[in-house]
């Protein structure tokens, strides 16, 4: 390990993202931009000429499907926060506005400091995304539940708007046979505030990966070159002292 003031001018190499959290990160690239198109096919289908509620339910039903895979590499990645290498640790990631403000001022000064994990704004650009994709993720499984009746809340909902006697897994999604209509009306409401909350989580998030892209190439770009090849290889090559330690 070297500390800042012995790295002088000279180049090193540091191991920053270990092999799980990048195989995260673009799984997750590929998982979020799946359901970014099939929820806009759900969205806009009427427009594209998918009519009838079969595809209606079909095109929900692949939502889910991605959408389990979404929350497994997330639910993975979360646990990798707690036990993971130093850099993948949420615990050496908490933004903080003081180390924002100094990152920014020594920017200013025309300094250009150098950071082997993410660098202060960068912190907190994570930290926002992992918290959009948590609200997405329960929002959705929640949506999945009252929506089309699918796990791992569905089974519950099935029950609840059952009316009496009637077995809850005959309970088809967007067919009242055999439900209760009072209950139904009753579970309404969180289904809709869910489905908002899921439907502008998913604009602020295309927000957010739009600023984030540019927020990387410009930081390739003009202060920490190699800073995109480091999430292919998980190394950083970095010349001179670096604010933070392995
Ligand atoms: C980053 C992750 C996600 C994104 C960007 C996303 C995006 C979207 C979008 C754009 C819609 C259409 C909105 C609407 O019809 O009102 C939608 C609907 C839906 N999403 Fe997601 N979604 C994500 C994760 C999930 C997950 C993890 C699940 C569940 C496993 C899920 C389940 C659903 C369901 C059931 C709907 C249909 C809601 C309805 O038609 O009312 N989504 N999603």
């Amino acid at each position: 390990m070297k500390l800042a003031n012995e790295q002088a001018n000279e180049t090193t190499n540091y191991r920053v993202w270990d092999k799980p959290s990048r195989l995260f990160h673009w799984i997750n690239v590929l998982l979020v931009l799946s359901l970014v198109f099939v929820g806009l096919l759900m969205l806009f289908r009427r427009d594209l000429g998918i009519t009838g509620l079969e595809a209606k339910i079909k095109l929900k039903e692949l939502h889910v499907v991605i959408g389990y895979l979404f929350a497994a590499n997330l639910l993975f990645r979360i646990l990798w926060g707690f036990i993971g290498s130093h850099f993948a640790r949420f615990a050496n990631n908490i933004p903080s506005f003081s180390a924002i403000k100094g990152y920014k001022s020594a920017l200013d000064r025309g300094e250009n400091p150098q950071y082997i994990g993410h660098n202060p704004i960068g912190k907190l650009a994570v930290f926002v995304i992992m918290l959009t994709l948590t609200v997405m993720l329960v929002t959705g499984l929640f949506r999945a539940g009252t929506d089309i009746y699918y796990p791992p809340f569905g089974h519950a909902v099935a029950e609840y708007i059952a009316q009496d006697g009637v077995d809850a897994s005959s309970i088809k999604p967007y067919d009242e046979t055999g439900v209760d209509k009072q209950k139904l009306d009753e579970v309404k409401p969180y289904k809709s505030v869910a489905g908002q909350v899921h439907l502008y989580g998913a604009y602020f998030l295309l927000l957010l990966i739009l600023f984030h892209v540019i927020a990387v190439i410009q930081a390739e770009r003009k202060h920490q070159p190699g800073i995109i090849s480091a999430m292919f290889s998980g190394i950083k090559r970095i010349t001179g002292p670096t604010q933070d330690k392995e």
